[in-house]
């Protein structure tokens, strides 16, 4: 089982900044705003959390677009905010995790600007520039993943460069070793600083093959990023070995980690991009978030990856971020919408593996309808507003007065609909509430190392349910969960019950284990009395 750590057994509470507290009254989140809300977060009980880029930015991808590596945006703070929030934050037993954004820059990042004054300057390769064809037409098909073509002209010095994301976000070189050196600095910049790891953004995209080939058209073709193979633009084999040079960086730090965003719909290849114990510490899989909201979907996606990961490695389990639609929309059902949210919760907090829980998942946010004219993402311009991100990034509703406060002033996005349950005052009053079950689960999971260390077995359960045990140390815990919009019968089969809970609201005793009517969207959890089974604090 081995001793705690924190980032396999822990959970990380992913915040945008922008949305989580405003302090300022300006309307947009800010550090100080986070620092004050910290106390939510211990009452939780989660272990870490992972910001979302803080750094200064011209935001036209809302932070995604770095102009500055090493400082703090004056819109979120100063780094004495963020120095003192990291010091709360540890005095509190709370991890914090920055957003690393290596594959991109902001167009407007002094690297760039020196890299685009001419085809001379000292950091033109920095970044990727090449001749256009000779029909005058960009050097290769690449499309950006935000629409268009992945070149943009510079007429000054009459040769495109490379934009995987937004003409604003130009790719970095990462074949050209001072970008490797300079990068790395950044990272021992803020480990020097204290912080705990890295989300590493689209990690899979920093190695593209040399000789920049065209990708070839994928089956069914046409002209958008779907309609190639992204072979030669991501992926490349390179990547790995850029890997273990950070995890070796990372490694001379005590306790630290790395989640990659390895945006691949291919989990064998996410697989490997924890090397063999030598790349990623973790990387996301992604692949719940396809998921319908089905039992055997659940199944297949958990079995796959755990047969896929190598040896030693560790998984982790995401429901919502801030690329998707929250999953409390994704699953919702006009009479199921919260027994769904809890069972949901359940299932992020019982799986092997490290849990990344999105700012108001805990409260049952659900996606806010966005106006076009209100719209703030990019993706909503360059590519259609039906892929408008700002749904899921809208302002945390802790009270039920004017600003939900979350802000003063006026809120950046509308704050929107409350969640069913209400905001955060209210949920927290209710010991029935999703909030409160998101704790029990967090306490639960914290006390039963079977539940943040042990093994998993799938359980053969009726159709509809999802069902499995986790294992350690002598103890055990069976969960069961009816994805079905009836009940359904289940034998449970568990001894004498130490410990347990339904996701049902106002269900406080642990079910008996044995046969057991588990309602439409019900999930047990419970964990078996035995010999060894005390549970353990970490
Ligand atoms: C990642 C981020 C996303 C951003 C993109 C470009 O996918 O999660 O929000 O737009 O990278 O940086």
């Amino acid at each position: 089982m081995g001793a705690w750590c924190w980032w396999k057994h822990g959970v990380v509470y992913q915040i945008y900044p922008r949305s989580f507290m405003d302090a300022s009254g300006d309307g947009v989140g800010d550090l100080e705003g986070i620092r004050r809300r910290l106390g939510h977060l211990s009452w939780l009980g989660v272990d870490a959390i992972w910001l979302s880029p803080c750094f200064p930015s011209p935001m036209a991808d809302f932070g995604y677009d770095v102009s500055d590596y090493c400082d703090i945006d004056p819109l979120f703070g100063s780094l004495e905010d963020f120095d003192r929030l990291l010091r709360d934050a540890h005095a509190r037993g709370i991890r914090v995790i920055l957003d690393w954004v290596p594959n991109h820059t902001s167009d407007r990042h002094p690297w760039f600007l020196e890299s685009r004054g001419g085809r001379d300057a000292p950091r033109r390769s920095w970044y990727v520039w090449r001749d256009p064809r000779p029909d005058g037409g960009p050097p290769n098909n690449w499309v950006s993943v935000f629409g268009g073509s992945a070149w943009e002209w510079d007429e000054a010095t009459g040769q495109y460069y490379l934009h995987s994301f937004l003409r604003e976000q130009p790719d970095l070189d990462w074949r050209c070793p001072e970008v490797e050196a300079a990068m790395h600095d950044v990272l021992r910049f803020w480990l020097d600083r204290g912080v705990d790891g890295f989300r590493i953004d689209v990690v899979h995209r920093i190695a593209k093959d040399p000789e920049l080939r065209d990708n070839p058209p994928a089956p069914g073709g046409g002209p958008g990023y779907g309609g190639q193979l992204h072979i030669h633009d991501e992926n490349h084999p390179d990547v790995h070995a850029l890997l273990r040079r950070i995890r070796k960086l990372i490694d001379a730090y005590p306790e630290r980690m790395t989640v990659g965003e390895v945006y691949i719909m291919d989990p064998a290849e996410v697989a490997r991009y924890y090397g063999r114990g030598d790349e990623l510490h973790l990387a996301f899989n992604f692949s719940f978030l396809r998921s319908p909201f089905e039992a055997a979907a659940f199944r297949r996606e958990v079995e796959r990856f755990e047969a896929l990961l190598p040896e030693g490695a560790w998984p982790d389990v995401v429901l919502s971020n801030h690329d998707v639609p929250r999953h409390a929309s994704r699953y919702d059902h006009p009479e199921l919408g919260e027994p769904r949210a809890r069972l949901a919760a359940a299932l992020l907090l019982t799986l092997r593996g490290t849990p990344f829980l999105y700012y108001g998942e805990e409260i049952g946010m659900r996606n806010q309808a966005i106006a076009e004219d209100r719209m703030q993402d990019p993706l909503a311009r360059t590519l259609h507003p039906a892929l408008c991100r700002d749904g899921e990034r809208t302002p945390m509703p802790w009270t039920s007065g004017p600003g939900a406060g979350f802000t003063t002033g006026d809120p950046w996005l509308p704050v929107g609909e409350p969640p069913p349950g209400g905001p955060v005052d209210r949920q927290r009053r209710d010991p029935t509430s999703l909030l409160h079950l998101y704790r029990r689960l967090l306490a639960l999971r914290r006390r039963w190392p079977c539940l943040h260390a042990g093994s998993y077995r799938t359980l053969e359960a009726p159709e509809g349910v999802f069902a499995y045990e986790r294992r350690a140390g002598g103890q055990r815990a069976v969960v069961a969960l009816n994805f079905l919009d009836v009940p359904a019968e289940v034998e449970l089969p568990v001894g004498s019950i130490a410990e347990g809970l339904s996701t049902r609201p106002g269900c406080p005793d642990p079910p008996a284990g044995g046969h057991h009517r588990l309602d439409a969207a019900e999930g047990v959890v419970l964990v078996e009395a035995t010999a060894r089974g005390a549970p353990s604090a970490p």
